[in-house]
């Protein structure tokens, strides 16, 4: 990745395929790596309510100091903020906190089953109509949440982040996002770390001189309609893993890294997935 060379985007919005994580990055380390993310060529950024870190992550945005328009900047709203008045007061909460005048893709964090999706959905929208948001989105969505926010939805539904790595087959859903045009933002790419020293992976990064997370990562944006937003509190480790866009993996090595996957591979919140997700 340079400042010369854009990186691939993904679907109706543009969606650089690949972003940095920031969950769990405390605030110092939040900052600095987004600004130095930014500096590197990074443009998606991956935000949420949830995270408490909004306010480092926009310090960090405002050192970098580019233009606001070449930022793609999503935040999530929490599901216990779902009813309609909620969901623009955490829009704007989120904002304020991030200190810029709107966000690029506001999403879903989680379905709440409690509250019609309806509700939700309408909150959402109004949130772009005030143009908090330039794009509206869900996370977490199982393929029949998803089909049901793309009906229930006025604007377009621009993409469903979800956990997905080589070791969590998400066949089902990626089916079901192709079918409905909206692209998959691999939430967790590298198996929260599981996947950095798989042999598998180290075996084929070394026949095209990258490492295993590379090659995990390049698995994914290698997808047609797919993202992945690796999270480091690292520099140097963020700078590897946006160099996957100068090598491709062979029909062969998609196939064999599509094998990893295990029924227990799913790291995110398995039995409140398996609830939602029946
Ligand atoms: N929508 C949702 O519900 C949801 C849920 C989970 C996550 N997310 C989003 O997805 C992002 C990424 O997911 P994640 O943080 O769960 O997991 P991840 O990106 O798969 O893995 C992060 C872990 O990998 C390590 N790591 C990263 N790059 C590495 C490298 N090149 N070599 C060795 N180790 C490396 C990191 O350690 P170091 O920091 O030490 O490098 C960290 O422990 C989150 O930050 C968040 O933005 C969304």
């Amino acid at each position: 990745m340079s400042e010369s060379q854009p990186l691939p985007s993904v679907g109706s919005a543009q969606i650089p395929a690949l972003g940095l994580g920031t969950a769990g990055l405390t605030d110092d380390v939040a900052r600095t790596l987004v600004r130095e993310a930014l500096a590197m060529g990074y443009r998606h950024l991956d935000t949420a309510a949830f995270y408490k870190n909004e306010g480092p992550v926009g310090q960090g945005i405002a050192d970098a100091a580019l233009p606001r328009d070449e930022i793609f900047l999503t935040t999530k709203v929490w599901f216990d903020q779902f009813h309609s008045d909620e969901v623009r007061a955490s829009a704007e909460a989120s904002i304020a906190r991030l200190g810029v005048d709107y966000v690029d893709l506001l999403l879903l964090h989680w379905p709440n089953p409690d509250i019609p999706l309806e509700e939700t959905l309408r909150g959402l929208n109004a949130v772009a109509e005030a143009g908090l948001t330039k794009h509206i989105g869900v996370s977490n969505f199982s393929p029949a949440w998803m089909a049901n926010a793309v009906r229930l939805s006025e604007r377009p539904i621009v993409c469903n982040q979800v956990e997905y790595h080589a070791r969590l087959n998400q066949d089902a859903v990626l089916a079901t996002s192709r079918e409905l045009a909206i692209p998959i933002v691999a939430y967790s790419p590298l198996a929260q770390g599981a996947l950095v020293d798989d042999p598998l992976l180290t075996e084929i990064g070394v026949r095209h001189d990258k490492t295993a997370s590379q090659v995990a990562l390049r698995w994914l944006v290698q997808q047609p309609g797919v993202c992945a937003i690796p999270r480091t509190s690292k520099v140097e480790r963020a700078k590897a893993n946006a160099a996957v866009f100068d090598f491709r993996l062979s029909d062969e090595e998609m196939s064999a890294v599509a094998g990893l996957a295990r029924p227990d591979g799913r790291r995110i919140n398995p039995e409140r997935m398996a609830a939602l997700w029946g």
